[in-house]
Order: structure tokens, then sequence, then C-alpha cells
């Protein structure tokens, strides 16, 4: 094959996300038998799964944009092909500049080549370092950017001091993790090592997930006194993200800190608890209903992990854009909306119904019964069958019983 100006001497295509085309590796090109990933075999990293992360991304800078309502500064410092920074600067109004970068060389090429081609290359700086290295560089006043989004390999948690540092006070703060198995507590130990707190394998795993990653990132950030406020989060199949805003100042970090805490949990019989306290007092370890061992997630984040306001103004963009995935994204940011002031944590129906041994009934008959029992109910993005309300899980079972009942009658 023919190299380019740019080196780029392996099989690629050209794919249109957004507004942007975009040269990427050829996928089948890569891959030797069909249970191959085959985004990890090209030689620079594309995956087109995460349209959907990168479409939601631009959505939220966006809307960061638009609350600020003044030109900003943007960096990516594992960019891979270049896809995600280059969308920044096409599809999101008001930023002025973007740096992208990647320590793969031939990442770094792509990107390039991409930037070039994009014709917003004076707006877009491409470098080839480590993402630790790029971000150090901008950790003083005056140097530093109003968003940083890291979508790394797994875990995002090696670049937060330095993204943090070179972050400006009320900067957007993106962060994806991938290493589902460590959050959702398969590998417990590595999670406790990464992200500085327990996870638990319940039913709502992924948004203690997302309070792991959120937790790491406050308590991070409070090293430096800054604080931060979760104005977004989703979870798909395979990852997690956050978007957090920060706020320079000693009092900020600790009010930040406050929403740190615990959630022990009842294997037993599904009773969940929150404990706002970083260093809990005594406590008798034993469920208050059925007096079984507790288990602990934590310490995590128990403050928001949705602002209203914030989902309300991505939802205005989403509705203003053609993305491929519109319908998609619109269902997420509306459940999104429903669960903002909801309680923390969630039931999944199956869950009980399997514990109960009961058939498992329409969903909406549950959110009706719960409705009409007098409890705060909604949906949640998180899981399709899953459902916040603050009825406790005894009353979650004795509902769930009388619903089978009436539908089965
Ligand atoms: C998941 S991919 C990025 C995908 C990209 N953000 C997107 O939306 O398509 C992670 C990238 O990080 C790069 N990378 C890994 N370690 C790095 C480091 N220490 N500094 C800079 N880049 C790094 C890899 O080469 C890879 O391209
Ligand atoms: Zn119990």
């Amino acid at each position: 094959m023919q190299k380019n100006i740019y080196n780029i001497d392996f099989p690629t295509e050209t794919v249109v996300e957004g507004k942007v085309k975009i040269l990427v590796p050829k996928l089948e090109a890569f891959i030797k038998t069909p249970s191959e990933y085959a985004p990890s075999k090209a030689p620079v990293f594309y995956n087109p799964v995460m349209e959907l992360n990168r479409d939601i991304a631009v959505l939220a800078l966006q809307t960061y944009q638009k609350m600020l309502n003044r030109e900003i500064s943007v960096c990516e410092p594992l960019t891979g092909c270049g896809v995600r920074g280059i969308r920044f600067a096409a599809d999101v109004k008001g930023v002025k500049k973007v740096f992208i970068n990647d320590i793969n060389k031939k990442a770094f090429q792509l990107a390039n080549h991409n930037a070039q081609m994009s014709g917003l290359n004076e707006r877009i700086t491409v470098t080839n370092e480590d993402a630790n290295c790029l971000l150090g560089c901008y950790g003083a006043p005056r140097k530093r950017f109003d968003a940083i989004d890291i979508d790394p390999f797994g875990s995002p948690v090696l670049y937060l001091d330095s993204a943090i540092r070179a972050l400006h006070n009320g900067g957007l703060m993106a962060l994806t993790a991938t290493d589902m198995a460590s959050l959702c507590g398969v590998y417990p130990k590595a999670c406790i090592r990464k992200y500085g707190g327990k996870p638990l394998r319940t039913e709502y795993c992924h948004e203690l997930a997302v309070r792991l990653l959120a937790g790491c990132l406050a308590t991070t950030a409070a090293k430096y006194d800054i604080g931060i406020r979760v104005v977004f989060s989703h979870s798909t199949a395979h990852y997690i993200r956050i978007y957090a805003t920060t706020k320079y100042g000693a009092k900020k970090a600790d009010e930040s800190i406050q929403n740190m805490g615990y959630i022990p949990h009842c294997f037993n019989c599904f009773h969940r608890e929150t404990a706002k306290e970083l260093f809990p007092v005594e406590r008798s370890g034993k469920c208050s209903q059925c007096g079984s061992k507790m288990r602990v997630a934590g310490p995590l984040w128990l403050g928001k992990i949705f602002d209203k306001e914030f989902c309300e103004l991505m939802e205005q963009e989403a509705k203003k854009r053609k993305f491929r995935l519109g319908e998609r994204i619109r269902k997420i940011l509306a459940l999104v909306k429903s669960e903002v002031e909801a309680p923390i944590t969630y039931y999944v129906i199956d869950k009980l119904c399997d514990a109960l041994a009961l058939p498992v009934p329409p969903t909406k008959k549950v959110v009706e019964a719960l409705g009409k029992g007098g409890f705060q109910v909604s949906l949640t993005h998180f899981n399709s069958r899953g459902i916040r309300t603050n009825a406790s899980a005894m009353n979650m079972k004795e509902l769930l019983r009388k619903a089978v009942t009436a539908v089965t009658r």
C-alpha cells in the first residue's frame, strides 16, 4: 500500500460521524476470527460502537458552552484517530480551540490527517505525547482548558490528577470508564486499588460504578482544593461516563467531600441504605429488616449524578440535531430527566420476582401500583427493568405479590 504524507500505511476507510468525515482503520482487515474485538486489533483505535458516547459528549459540551456563553478550549488527550476531538471542533458551536493527542505515532498521524481533511486545522492542535505529560504542561493559570474529555482503554484514573490540574476554575471534566468488571464488583480488589472504593455485585452495580468514579474524581479534586458537581452521567452495557464541573476553593472541596459515603446492602432481603459519612461511626453491620449481614459499597459519591437544568438543555440540543442514533439518545435523555430527583439505587423487578419465585409483571403495572400506593416512582436509564422509588424492599415485595395476583387473576 502506498504511503501518503502522513505515513498511513494500513487499510483504512472513510466514515461519517456528526458533521465530519473521518479516515479510520478498516476494521475487518485486522480480525482473524469473528469473535475478536476489532478496534483493539487495528494499529489505531476506532470503535464505531462509541458513536453514541461521542454524540452525547457533543451535546454535553454544547450545553456547557451555552451555559458559559463564551468561546471555549477543549482537550482530548487520548484521541485515537481524532474523531471525538474533531467532532468537538465541527459539531459544537463556540469551540475556539481543540487539542487532540495520542501516544501512538500511527494514531497521531491519522488524527493529523483527519484534522487537515476536516478543514478545521487552524482550530485543532494535534500532538504525540504521553497524556499526563501533555496535561502537565497545561496545569498553570492562563494555560488551562475549559473542558477535558478522557476516553481511555479501561480506567481514566491514571489521568485524573493531571487533568484536574489542567482544568480551569468552573471547567467541565468528561470521563469514560470501560473497566466494568472492576467497577461492578467482579474484581473488587482492582476497584479498591484504582477508585479507592469497594464495589458490590448488586442489581444496581452500574449506578454504583458511576458513584465510585465520581467519588474518585471528588477525592482527587479535593487534594487540589477543588470541588466537583456531577451534571450528567450515563451507562451502557460496556462503559460508564460522567460529566462534572469543578469549582476552585477549599470550601467547595469540603462541600464536595460531604457527598461521599457508603451504601450498605442486604443480599438476603434487598434492603439498602445510604450513609453520608466518610468516616463511619460504629454500626452493627446487621440488616435492620432481616438481621442478615449487610455488605457495604464505598466510599463513593452519594451526591447528585445528574443536574436537571443540564439534562434539559442537553435534551433541547438533541432535538436540534439529526444524529444517526438520535432516537436512542432522546430515550436515554428522557429517562435520565425522569430520574434526576429520584432516590439513590433502584430495584430490578426480575431480580425481586426471581427471589420470590413469582412471574415477572409488566413494569408499567408495578409503576402504577407504586404511584397508587403514594410512593415516589421513576424508571431509570441504567436498567430497562429498573425502578427508582422510596418504597422499601419489603414494600416492593408486597406490592409485587399483589401485582402478580392482579395480573394472573
Ligand atoms: C479508547 S482509545 C481512544 C478513543 C477515542 N477517544 C475515540 O473517541 O474514538 C484510547 C487511546 O489512548 C491512547 N493512549 C493510551 N495510553 C496513552 C497515554 N499514556 N498517553 C496518550 N495516549 C494514550 C491509545 O493509543 C488509544 O488511541
Ligand atoms: Zn435484609
